[in-house]
């Protein structure tokens, strides 16, 4: 996938810690781009085990403009949560970027595959990744918009 415009080269990626400042960041993206369209929050997710997860953001300047969490979720799998872009960076290789990048974190932790409950309007973008659909789509409890299990092996 290319960067046609050019803005993936104007991004630095690192790792959030949950006690620093850019945390902050991370729940007003997530709650502005996955949560409030619903008419929820993101205080009403649980979080409080997030310090566990490898939380990675791209930053424009001192801007979060897109994160995604990798968990632990078995000695042999990791879970992958959270995957939002801001809409004015998209379809510039970002989502891609961050999740290569948390594919060779969880390659480090000797983790053979990913999994993802992915929207049912992005499976697409998941797909392009290497990423296959399990099972048949369903609503999360709490939830207004169809899921769908991917996996991919690493
Ligand atoms: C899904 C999302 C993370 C993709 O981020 P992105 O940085 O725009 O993705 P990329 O630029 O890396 O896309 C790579 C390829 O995936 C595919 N793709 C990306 N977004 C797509 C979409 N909305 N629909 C269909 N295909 C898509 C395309 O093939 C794209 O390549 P192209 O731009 O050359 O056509 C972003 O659209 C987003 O934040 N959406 C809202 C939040 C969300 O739904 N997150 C997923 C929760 S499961």
């Amino acid at each position: 996938m290319a960067d046609k415009s050019g803005k993936l080269d104007q991004l630095n990626f690192r790792i959030i810690d949950t006690d620093s400042d850019d945390y902050g960041q991370t729940l007003l993206i997530r709650h502005e781009i996955l949560r409030r369209p619903l008419g929820k929050s993101i205080a009403e997710d649980d979080l409080s085990r997030e310090n566990e997860d490898c939380i990675l953001g791209a930053f424009y300047g001192e801007q979060l403009i897109a994160m995604a969490t990798l968990k632990d979720s078995s000695e042999k799998d990791a879970l992958l949560r959270y995957v939002v872009v801001d809409e004015t960076w998209r379809r510039s290789g970002i989502g891609t970027a961050i999740i290569l990048r948390l594919e060779e974190e969880a390659r480090r932790r000797n983790k053979k595959s990913i999994r993802l409950m992915a929207r049912i309007t992005v499976v697409p973008f998941y797909e392009n990744l290497g990423y296959s659909k399990i099972g048949e789509p369903f609503i999360p409890d709490n939830h207004s918009v169809v899921h769908v299990w991917m996996a991919r092996d690493l």
